[in-house]
């Protein structure tokens, strides 16, 4: 019988991601090893980096050139490091920007699931900065909602508006809208209800519908749904309060639904309760092919130096594995030599603290051998 053999784009992008997305490559080629599958990796050009090419070769400058578009589309599955930087912060409106990459892709694939998993590991309770004791029993997943709000809704600048600068003089306005269609909600809210009735069967939607006409349809929609699934309790929070909640008592939460930008705020304030923003990995869905990224962004500050954790890009070949190829066992071992490996004391940078011994510190690189170590003991 041939060999299953997955075809996967792979899109390193700039700062940090290249130094990450080697450590996930080397698992991935572990994983096919022990698994006897083939994994095909073609890295193309996203973000600041595909900025760069396109404008030395000459044609229109673009964050998400054409031909990584197409090569991700024909994928099997897409696996994201992390775009931006310094480099590319154009303030003037218009200027193309290393991010519109990201949401480009994230709109052409049709991605409107963005998972996020906080998963806590016994052996870094103490890196977390909530009390070891809060964090008991913490196990959520963010659900977030990531081709309409805000992030795609009209982004305006108005110039020498009367009466808008200082002390009445004429000035600058801008505007970003937010719109959300009945449909966008309705599948993400019914994702999160599907994954609630296969885990502690709480779902928690977050909105602000005390002040959001999108928020109160958000609502509406949560509620409709409440009464679909039966077997599922269902609730809705307001995001000024989930925000507190989830320093207060991160354990009441278990699926938690919300719009893209609260999603966005929400998923970066929870990854701490891991440890590290370096942590958390995401698994982007839709209707085609889906891409995996970590929650994390570029890193410019220590980019080249081999300092990066890898564990977030390295959980993202995780879900990429339960998620699109159905190896579920494959995603275990995955997981089980992130938890061994952390276990044996072993840190990146980020994670280190005090008790660390010197001897323990790793750099990205030397944390992806024993990541890859631990897996193969495992397999
Ligand atoms: C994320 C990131 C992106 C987002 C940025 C880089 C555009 O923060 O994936 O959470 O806001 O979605
Ligand atoms: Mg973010």
């Amino acid at each position: 019988m041939a060999k299953t053999s997955y075809r996967i784009c792979t899109l390193p992008g700039d700062g940090i991601g290249p130094e990450i997305m080697d450590q996930a490559k080397r698992i991935l080629a572990a994983v096919g090893e022990a698994y006897d599958v083939d994994f095909q990796c073609e890295d193309q050009l996203i973000g600041g980096c595909a900025i760069d090419a396109t404008r030395a070769a000459g044609v229109t400058p673009s964050a998400l050139p054409p031909q990584t578009l197409e090569a991700a589309k024909a994928s099997d599955a897409v696996l994201l490091a992390a775009v931006g930087g310094p480099k590319w912060d154009d303030p003037t409106p218009g200027a193309v920007r290393p991010e519109q990459g990201l949401l480009a892709i994230r709109k052409n694939l049709g991605l409107y699931l963005n998972l996020r998993p906080v998963h806590i590991y016994d052996a870094l309770r103490d890196a977390s900065p909530l009390r070891p004791e809060r964090l008991d029993g913490v196990d959520l997943l963010i659900v977030r909602e990531l081709t309409g709000g805000l992030y795609f809704g009209k982004h305006e600048r108005q110039t020498d508006v009367a009466g808008a600068g200082i002390d009445g003089a004429a000035g600058d306005t801008a505007t970003d809208s937010m719109e959300y269609a009945e449909y966008e909600i309705e599948r993400v809210i019914r994702w999160a209800y599907e994954a609630a009735a296969r885990r502690s069967k709480v779902v928690t939607s977050v909105d602000k519908a005390n002040v959001l006409e999108t928020s109160r349809l958000w609502r509406e929609v949560n509620h409709r749904l409440n009464a679909e699934f039966e077997d599922v309790e269902g609730e809705d929070m307001l995001v000024d309060n989930c925000a507190m909640q989830l320093v207060a008592n991160p354990a009441q939460f278990d699926v938690l639904v919300t719009e893209n930008t609260f999603g966005d705020i929400l998923s970066d304030e929870a990854s701490m309760l891991t440890g590290s923003l370096g942590m958390l990995a995401s698994a982007s869905l839709g209707d085609g092919t889906a891409l995996y990224e970590p929650s994390h962004g570029s890193a410019p500050d220590i980019a080249g130096k081999d300092l990066a954790n890898p564990i977030a890009q390295v959980l993202s070949v995780e879900l990429m594995l339960r998620y699109s190829f159905q190896m579920d066992e494959a995603a275990d071992a995955v997981a089980g030599a992130v938890e061994d490996v952390l276990n044996a004391g072993w840190r990146t940078a980020d994670l280190a603290d005090e008790t660390t011994p010197e001897d323990h510190k790793l750099g990205t690189r030397a944390m992806g051998d024993k990541l890859i170590e631990a897996f193969q003991a495992r397999a």
